[in-house]
């Protein structure tokens, strides 16, 4: 039997769904909704792809999914950077499969259409069965809009949408900071993992910018890191701030000192990199230079979340992947200095294998609770999720509207640029 609030609830528009301080429960359960965000989201805005670094010559591609369709983000013969949908124009068989690789052309295994770097149909092999009634031309793999911004690629189906650098806007400010993790050398992904966990995207949408969870859900991590670091992490109650950088974008600053990485880089160095330190002062690194990698070699003070599925966090970068209603796919992509030294970069891997590794002690906990929200979804279909922490505290800022470190302003951005898609 329905209930009256079932009643109520079915009548609910998607646009009545988003609150300015909660979110309806559906919006992790319901798959027709999922099926909305597939085409109005994931198909009509800007989706991160891949980071240069990940193509670096031409011929080199990389696997990747735009919501649930396959593209392949390549670089052609002339270094330019396309993104092809995956799927051959004869009867569409992917023609390219592996994550990541180097290769010529692209050859449908199927019956062997082959397609340039850039997606043009190259040949067909006994061309002369069609008679000349192939127009090639017209058969290209599908090239999708493609636009970078400081070695971050992003990709779209809309011919329509606004430039990239207007839909990060203020997002360009931090992406740039977060790029100083170089320590004066180019950023490059050395690698990543992936796993999956049963619950919707938006639940690791949201967890970008939660600081309010981090002592709890994080404590065995807290325990198994030296006093300085464990006092640095009580951010809490500190100075920092969450901030919507509007589109979606938001920003969570939990070390303002750790900001700006090249700031201030006569303050000591933390004990737990006094060895490293040492390392590449016998190495013949001058000072200063000890000082920028060992400050990069620690990563940025902030999480940046970019709307709909990149986050740019510590070491590395958080991309999800929506597979249905219920499951998500993360691939977490550990970011190191290119042609930088051999200590630093080790340390930026223990560090990301530390908190994110698949025998971490930070995301094991956060998905066990990710998991735990989409279980408790399920029931009290009528209930609304609660976003209004911090709602009372929040001002205006030049780039947005801030609040306190552990307010839930960046999930309530996130959602007003779901709802203005949802309802376009
Ligand atoms: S499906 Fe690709 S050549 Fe036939
Ligand atoms: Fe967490």
């Amino acid at each position: 039997m329905t209930s009256k609030t079932d009643t109520a609830d079915q009548a609910l528009t998607l646009g009545d769904r988003v609150q300015a301080d909660r979110v309806h429960t559906s919006l992790y359960t319901d798959p027709a909704i999922f099926e909305t965000e597939m085409d109005k989201i994931f198909s009509s805005t800007w989706v991160w792809v891949a980071h240069t670094s990940e193509i670096p010559e031409a011929g080199s591609f990389k696997n990747t999914y735009i919501g649930r369709q396959p593209v392949i983000v390549v670089r052609d013969r002339k270094q330019k950077a396309h993104v092809l949908l995956n799927r051959c124009r004869h009867r569409a068989a992917t023609v390219c499969e592996g994550k990541k690789g180097k290769t010529n052309s692209f050859v449908c295994p199927y019956h062997g259409w082959s397609y340039s770097l850039d997606g043009a149909l190259r040949g067909v092999p006994h061309p002369e069965s069609y008679a000349d009634q192939l127009e090639k031309g017209e058969l290209g793999l599908v090239s999708l809009r493609v636009e970078e911004y400081a070695g971050m690629l992003f990709a779209t189906f809309n011919k329509d949408v606004e430039p990239l650098v207007d839909y990060l806007g203020p997002a360009k400010k931090w992406m740039d900071l977060f790029m100083k993790q170089g320590g004066g050398f180019p950023v490059k992904v050395a690698g990543e993992h992936r796993f999956r966990f049963p619950g919707n995207w938006k639940i690791q949408l949201e967890n970008t910018t939660d600081a309010y969870h981090f002592p709890l859900v994080h404590k065995s991590f807290l325990s198994s890191v030296d006093k300085q670091t464990e006092e640095m992490l009580d951010f809490v109650t500190g100075t920092g701030y969450v901030e919507d950088l509007g589109n979606g974008h938001s920003v969570m600053v939990m070390i303002p000192a750790l900001v700006d990485l090249e700031a201030n880089l006569d303050a000591p160095i933390p004990e737990r990199f006094a060895a490293l330190a040492d390392a590449l002062r016998a190495e013949g690194n001058p000072e200063d230079e000890v000082r920028r990698i060992v400050r990069a070699v620690g990563g940025s003070g902030f999480n940046l979340n970019i709307f709909p599925n990149i986050a740019c966090s510590m070491a590395f970068f958080r991309v999800l992947q929506p597979i249905s209603v219920t499951e998500t796919e993360i691939h977490h992509a550990v970011i190191t200095m290119d042609g930088g030294p051999q200590a630093a970069n080790q340390a930026r891997l223990r560090m990301h294998e530390h908190f994110q590794g698949p025998m971490g002690f930070g995301t094991p906990d956060d998905s066990e609770a990710w998991e735990r929200v989409q279980k408790g979804s399920g029931s009290g279909k009528d209930l609304w999720i609660m976003l209004n922490r911090g709602l009372a505290g929040e001002k205006e800022t030049a780039d947005g509207r801030a609040s306190d470190v552990s307010a839930e302003t960046g999930m309530r951005a996130a959602y007003q640029q779901w709802k203005k898609l949802m309802t376009a």
